[in-house]
């Protein structure tokens, strides 16, 4: 069956789906994204990544392409065309189709909207988590609001690609010293104290949903959460460390720069978080 894609109204397959080469979001990188998991039948966190959606698009003026009823009516109809179980959709918006000119084009220029799915394999998921990850470290170069999701990712994807080439998973990013977060989730320490310590929220990371849900989890299973930013030589001191992201969930981290983390293997508490997590999930 061939892989279904959504393209501004029309439902295509992925083969044929395409978009302007004058769309911004491919000449300016100008649009926003969401990647939201479908699992057991149930979004994960769906209400939360359609906020950031909004916010997103609000903080760039960008038009919202459909209402909120719509798209979640999109969405759903997405995974019942490619007859998908669990799987990550991927949304996007741009502001449109206009002659390259860096200025907004005329305000009733339509906004573009593609969305995709994928299926996904949760039990591949956990036995990646089971062994736990790799870090390595990187400059963060990125922009001065990556609180808003958009669709430039290039230093996210030069930073991402050196950690595939130094054999690790995932680049946590420094800024003045500090971890802000990974590539493509948030970057997470435990203490000898056995307290949760994470990058606060402003303009400096993405305010992952995940993060949000994990802080949620965190407490209600009486850990402290401290957000604050730490340094790497706390995070090489630290009992535990783990990412959070849509697609990672809660995923222990292992090494920095090829250094082990603790013992070397995943935590108790990561591990307690990743459960936590996703039982709350397939509960909602
Ligand atoms: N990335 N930080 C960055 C830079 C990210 O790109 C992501 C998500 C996160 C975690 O956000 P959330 O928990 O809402 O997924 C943090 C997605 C998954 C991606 O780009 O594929």
């Amino acid at each position: 069956m061939p892989r279904i894609a959504y393209v501004n109204g029309a439902y295509t397959p992925i083969e044929d789906a395409s978009v302007h080469i004058e769309d911004r979001g491919y000449q300016f990188a100008d649009g926003i994204y969401e990647v939201v998991l479908y699992v057991g039948g149930r979004f994960w966190d769906l209400d939360g990544h359609l906020k950031r959606w909004a916010r997103s698009l609000a903080e760039l003026q960008i038009r919202a392409p459909m209402s909120e009823n719509a798209l979640r009516i999109v969405i759903k109809k997405l995974i019942e065309k490619n007859r998908l179980k669990d799987c990550m959709i991927y949304m996007q918006a741009t502001r449109g189709v206009s002659p390259r000119n860096h200025p907004f084009p005329p305000l009733d220029t339509a906004p573009a909207l593609v969305l995709t799915a994928k299926p996904i394999d949760l039990e591949k998921q956990n036995a990646k988590a089971a062994k736990g990850i790799s870090v390595i470290t990187a400059p963060d170069i990125r922009w001065g609001r990556v609180d808003i999701k958009t669709v430039g990712l290039l230093p996210n994807c030069l930073a991402k690609e050196a950690a595939v080439r130094a054999g690790a998973t995932e680049a946590w990013l420094i800024r003045n010293g500090k971890v802000t977060e990974g590539s493509s989730s948030n970057a997470w320490i435990v203490d000898d104290k056995g307290q949760l310590i994470t990058h606060p929220l402003g303009e400096e990371i993405l305010g992952g949903i995940t993060r949000q849900t994990a802080i949620a989890c965190a407490e209600s299973l009486q850990m402290k959460v401290i957000e604050r930013a730490f340094t790497v030589e706390e995070a090489l001191k630290a009992r535990e460390a783990f990412i959070t992201s849509a697609m990672n969930l809660v995923t222990p981290v292992i090494a920095i720069d090829g250094r082990k983390i603790g013992d070397g293997a995943p935590g108790p508490i990561a591990a307690r978080l990743r459960s936590a997590y996703i039982d709350r999930c397939a509960a909602a």
